[in-house]
């Protein structure tokens, strides 16, 4: 049993602050950072939260199942995963208000932190769920309000983080099964933030942790799966920085024509950033006709992770 995505939904705050915006707080150039991380702009959270954007886009995926004819109503959904590092709220969980506002009065609904791989760990314990027969159809959220944790005096980290959310409904369908999620709390001195202080990045150390383990964690994944580079139309990896995805790649020899990017519009966005890129895939119908998908996530933990999913 596998997890097929069968409805997306994304929402971006409106305001846009482009590289020159950042110049304007640190020194820096919009050439470095296009240079050095494939970033062109993040969108950043106003009136905006983690509630609201997860509201939005679970909403927005919902329709799109109700519309697909995947789902009748938000009344099947079975249970609500949101995942988030700074929600702004600590109680009630953030998936209890996206429950409400869906109608997914069946659902039970908890909210995850496993930063960057939360995505790819909240999808991969849906699937667990779908193969004890504990749910049918799941509805993924990622939602990041990070400018609010971002320290704006900081050019090494404050140049690569975006706020956003993206949300999947995937129903269980047969399809082989596979997944790996890995941490390693020794490397977590590389990206902290206490609860009311700024994020602190080494971000060489992340960069060294993620070109190794994106490919190392894709491989791993195809091993268990006895699956082959022919048998994946698509990797949707964590969107942190063009050098990582080219480097990850490179390492498992496959075209970029399969690796789609949108960090150049909006940064890295942690968990959201793998459901916001599927969901701009839906609506270029990139999957459309039963595409095979591996995803892969790595962040602060240190954690790592892939999954493996289908589409419609
Ligand atoms: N603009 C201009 N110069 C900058 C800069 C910026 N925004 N940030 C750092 N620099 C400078 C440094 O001060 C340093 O100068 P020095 O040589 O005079 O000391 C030089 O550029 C190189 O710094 P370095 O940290 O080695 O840069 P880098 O090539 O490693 O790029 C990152 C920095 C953050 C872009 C890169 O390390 C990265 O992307 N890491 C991964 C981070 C990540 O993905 N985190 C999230 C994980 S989910």
């Amino acid at each position: 049993m596998v997890g097929k995505i069968v409805g997306t939904g994304s929402y971006v705050p409106d305001t846009i602050w482009d590289n020159h915006k950042i110049a304007q707080f640190v020194e820096t150039s919009d050439e470095w950072i296009r240079e050095r991380t494939g970033i062109g702009k993040r969108h950043i959270a106003g009136v905006d939260t983690t509630v609201s954007m997860a509201i939005e886009a679970a909403k927005r995926a919902v329709e799109n199942a109700i519309t697909n004819g995947a789902i009748a109503s938000g009344e099947e959904i079975d249970a609500i995963f949101v995942c988030a590092v700074a929600p702004e709220i600590l109680l009630p969980a953030v998936a209890c208000e996206v429950q409400k506002e869906v109608g997914a009065i069946h659902a039970f609904a908890y909210d995850m932190n496993a930063a960057c791989s939360g995505f790819v760990f909240a999808y991969n314990q849906a699937v667990s769920f779908m193969n004890i027969g504990m749910i049918k159809t799941a509805l993924i959220i990622g939602s990041e309000h990070l400018s609010r944790i971002t320290d704006w005096t900081d050019r090494g980290s404050c140049i690569l983080f975006g706020d956003g959310a993206g949300a999947v409904v995937v129903t269980a369908a047969s399809g082989p099964l596979g997944m790996v999620m890995h941490s390693d709390g020794s490397g977590g001195a590389a990206l902290v933030c206490s609860h009311d202080g700024k994020m602190k990045m080494d971000g060489q150390k992340v960069f060294r942790f993620a070109v190794k383990s994106v490919p190392e964690c894709v491989e791993e994944l195809m091993r268990q799966m006895k699956i082959k580079e022919e048998d994946v139309d698509y990797y949707v990896l964590h969107q942190a920085n063009q050098r990582i995805i080219e480097a990850a790649a490179k390492r498992l020899k496959v075209s970029m024509d399969k690796i789609p990017m949108n960090i150049g519009e909006y940064g890295n966005t942690s968990s959201a950033s793998i459901p916001i890129l599927l969901d701009e895939m839906n609506r270029k119908g990139m999957l459309e006709g039963g595409k095979r998908i591996v995803m892969a996530g790595f962040g602060a933990g240190l954690s790592w992770g892939a999954g493996y999913v289908l589409t419609q």
